[in-house]
């Protein structure tokens, strides 16, 4: 099944670059002194525990959380889609096609078209987005995501409490896109199927070259 996504915009070289990052929350200090860049196409696991400061990492490279010290330098072409379960923003009353046609610029035939490759099928795009399952939301999220052009997509835990369809269908997408990737998943199978460039290992805040053995820090909680 080809999806044919939009290309990404285009953007430099180096998409993104964080430049001595620290972030402590009162006196708990996640985040310090990180340095790393991104090239362009890259996909990039970051894999840590649970509480390393994967999704504040995450949220400072996205401009939701300001760092304490340091900075996120951004090329000007930037175009981040970030997922997160906490930051779905969906009007609920919309219904799957109104989203999709108001998000992304596809005409009615085109979204019925690109929805219809994420299975929601038939009727199923008049549904209102507050009638869905958690899976189908998340799918419909990444359906928007990735029915935009943006040259990053940021993605904290994608795979959560996923049922096997819509993992199968939001990997096969996520396969497909030809944009920079970071993505937080505890999901193995997953992120072995995307097989990243590299990995960004927390709390070291070190990025390495993938390799294999590293998925066994995928599953460490
Ligand atoms: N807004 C906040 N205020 C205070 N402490 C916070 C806040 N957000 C996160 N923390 C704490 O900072 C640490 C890092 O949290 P963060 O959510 O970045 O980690 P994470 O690697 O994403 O964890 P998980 O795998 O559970 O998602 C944790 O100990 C968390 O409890
Ligand atoms: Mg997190």
């Amino acid at each position: 099944m080809k999806l044919f996504l939009p290309e990404p915009l285009r953007v430099g070289e180096l998409p993104i670059k964080a430049k001595e990052i620290s972030k402590a929350y009162g006196s708990l200090k996640v985040l310090k002194d990180l340095n790393f860049t991104i090239v362009r196409g890259e996909r990039i696991a970051l894999l840590g525990a649970n509480g390393t400061g994967k999704s504040t990492l995450i949220k400072i490279l996205n401009g939701v959380l300001e760092p304490d010290r340091g900075e996120v330098i951004r090329d000007e072409n930037l175009s981040i889609g970030y997922y997160s379960q906490e930051f779905e923003s969906f009007d609920l009353n919309k219904t799957l096609l109104e989203s999709l046609t108001e998000k992304c610029s596809f005409s009615e035939g085109a979204a019925r078209a690109f929805l219809g490759r994420f299975n929601f099928l038939g009727n199923k795009v008049f549904q209102r987005i507050g009638s869905l399952s958690g899976g189908e939301k998340t799918r419909l999220s990444i359906a928007l995501l990735t029915g935009n052009n943006h040259n990053l997509l940021i993605l904290d835990e994608p795979t959560t409490y996923l049922d096997v369809l819509s993992q199968r269908i939001i990997l096969d997408t996520l396969k497909e896109y030809q944009g920079t990737m970071i993505i937080v998943s505890h999901t193995e199978e997953f992120i072995n199927e995307l097989s990243p460039d590299k990995a960004f290992l927390m709390p070291e805040g070190q990025m390495v070259f993938w390799s294999e053995d590293l998925l066994e820090k995928v599953g460490e909680v």
